[in-house]
Parts: structure tokens; sequence; C-alpha cells
């Protein structure tokens, strides 16, 4: 028998509509779980703690029980000054999942266990991902090269085969997910689940100006350039808006001194996109998009009967 994917019957599709700031808030994530994906955000898209114990309530009773997940993601980078606030309204709205980035998942863990939440973290290298797991958490989302945001730089086949050496719980694909035939890729290679960030941008519910959405539906992988202009550390941004910013201010006025929680947040209307982007051809809604990707990823299973094993 087949382990099954996590949260397998409350999932139209094992994928994850990533975190994003300043793109992902509760319309994003209502409407990615009411269609069957997990639905994430970062609390520090809430422009408070008090406001994200609102966001929770709120996505709370948009959803039943037999809607997909919410996952939180938390920057628990010493950082972010806002960490032991948002931990405790997680715990207290019994949140199914935390995701980790940028930095050690350690001393969250425990406290988030110990509330029922299952605890994934951000992994770029193996040895991240062995260090997360000796820390005690439940999954890896592995950040590979060409992923939206602040990327990895692995390349994805070999990131995901040198895991499966070592480890045998839920692991989730970050970067470079464009369509249902990729998802149903991944899961060839051994992952469980896949982010798709980028795709969910273009969608009436993020929380993306209209500008923006229009760059991704324009922009090719082409057009995905890599810079640590925006938090301090390698993040993929579409070209056009590069350009602008690095007009307006040179290059040399924002060093790259290390991941920073405030530098992230003031560039917040950064355009950012991973190679995805080569996937987006019009503004949708997410029930849209995802009743798209579940048609595609099933007409590649049906394609490639006898090849996937997996139910
Ligand atoms: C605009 C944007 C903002 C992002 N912000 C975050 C964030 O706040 N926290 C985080 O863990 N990942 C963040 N990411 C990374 C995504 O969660 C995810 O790893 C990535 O989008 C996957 O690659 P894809 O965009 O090609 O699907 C962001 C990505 C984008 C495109």
């Amino acid at each position: 028998m087949p382990t099954p994917r996590p949260w397998q019957n409350r999932l139209a599709l094992p994928a994850i509509a990533a975190p994003m700031t300043a793109v992902s808030g509760p319309d994003l994530v209502i409407a990615a779980c009411r269609a069957g994906a997990i639905g994430a955000f970062p609390t520090h898209n809430a422009p408070s703690s008090a406001a994200l114990d609102d966001w929770l309530g709120h996505i709370r009773a948009a959803l039943t029980a037999d809607s997909a997940p919410v996952a939180a993601n938390l920057v628990v980078h010493r950082t972010n000054r806002r960490l032991p606030a948002d931990i405790e309204i997680l715990q207290r709205h019994g949140i199914e999942l935390v995701i980790t980035s940028v930095g050690s998942p350690e001393p969250v863990v425990g406290p988030l266990h110990d509330a029922g939440a299952q605890v994934y973290a951000d992994v770029a290298s193996i040895d991240h991902a062995r260090r997360a797991l000796a820390a005690g958490v439940d999954g890896l989302i592995l950040l590979t090269a060409g992923a939206g945001g602040q990327t990895g730089w692995a390349n994805p086949f070999a990131f995901v085969r040198s895991v499966r050496e070592f480890y045998a719980g839920p692991v989730v694909l970050a970067g470079g997910i464009t369509d249902g035939r990729s998802i149903l890729a991944a899961e060839i290679l051994g992952a469980d689940l896949v982010y798709l960030g980028t795709r969910f941008i273009a969608t009436h519910e993020s929380m993306a100006d209209d500008a923006y959405r229009a760059a991704l539906v324009a922009a090719s992988l082409d057009d995905v350039r890599l810079s640590t202009r925006v938090g301090g550390i390698p993040a993929s941004l579409l070209a056009s808006w590069l350009d602008r910013a690095e007009q307006d201010a040179p290059p040399e006025a924002s060093p790259d001194t290390g991941f920073n929680q405030d530098r992230l947040l003031s560039n917040s209307t950064a355009w950012s996109a991973g190679h995805s982007v080569s996937g987006v051809g019009a503004v949708t809604s997410v029930a849209e998009l995802i009743a798209t990707l579940v048609g595609q990823y099933t007409a590649a299973r049906h394609d490639s009967a006898g090849l996937v094993t997996n139910d």
C-alpha cells in the first residue's frame, strides 16, 4: 500500500498555494482551500499581530472541515520581531500547518507541536534539510533554482532524489511548477506535494496590483533575474521591475548584507516571479486556475498511465 499523501482526502490537487509577501491574503487563502489546494500566507502580510488574529478568524469562518488546510508561513529569522506574538496567535487558532522560512525551525517546533500544528521547513540545501529534520520538523519544502521570491539554487531532480536517500516523510517541491504536468512530474520524482507561487499571483484574489499581474502575463522565464536588493538574499525578480528600481536607486544603495525582515517588508512592492512565469497566460480566479491545473494533471496521469503507481 503506498503511503497516503498528507491531507489527501481534502485535496483536489497535491498542491500548496505558496506563501507570498504582499500577495497572499485571506481572499487567496480561502479561495485556494475551497478549491482543494492548501492555502498559505506569510503572517507578516497581516499588518500587525492583532490583524493576524482577525485574518485567521475570518478565514476559519469562511471554510468547513472538508476544506483544504490553511498554512501560515513564519519567518523565523532573528530580525522578525513579531515572531513570539504571531506564534501565540497561531497556537490559539489551532493552525494545522506552519511553514518556517529563513532560519532554523528549532525554537518554534516544540511550541507549535504542543498546539497540534504540523511544521514544515523551507530548506535550500542537504545540510539545511538534515538540520531541520534534527530539529523535529514534520516535512520539508525543497526550494530549488528558479523559484519565485527568495529562491533556492539546487537542481530539483538532484535535490529531491538526494533527500529521498535519507528521508521518507512529506516532501514539497518548490520552484518551476508551471502546470498540471509538472505537478505529476514532481510526484514521479518523489515529492508528495508541490508549491505554486507565481501562478497564483495573477489571480483576482491575490493582493498584487493590476500592473504586476499584467507584467506576469507578458513575461517569460527569460525575464526573471536574481538580485539581493529586496530582502538582502538572492530573490527572483521581474527584469521590468528591477531595471526601474535600479534606475531610481543604483545597486550600491542596497548592498548585500544578508537577510533582514524590515528590508524585505519595506520592498514589498517588488515584482517577484519564478521561472514558472512562462505558464502564466491570463489573469483568472483561483478556482479557475485550480480547475485548469486539475484538468492538466488528470490528462497527464492518463497520458503516462503505467509510470505512476502512487494511487
Ligand atoms: C512575490 C513572491 C513573494 C514571496 N514571498 C514569500 C514569503 O513571504 N515567504 C516564503 O516562505 N516564501 C515566499 N515566496 C516563495 C514562495 O513561497 C515559493 O517558494 C515560490 O513562489 C515557488 O516558486 P514559483 O513561484 O515558481 O511557484 C515568495 C514568492 C513570490 C513569487
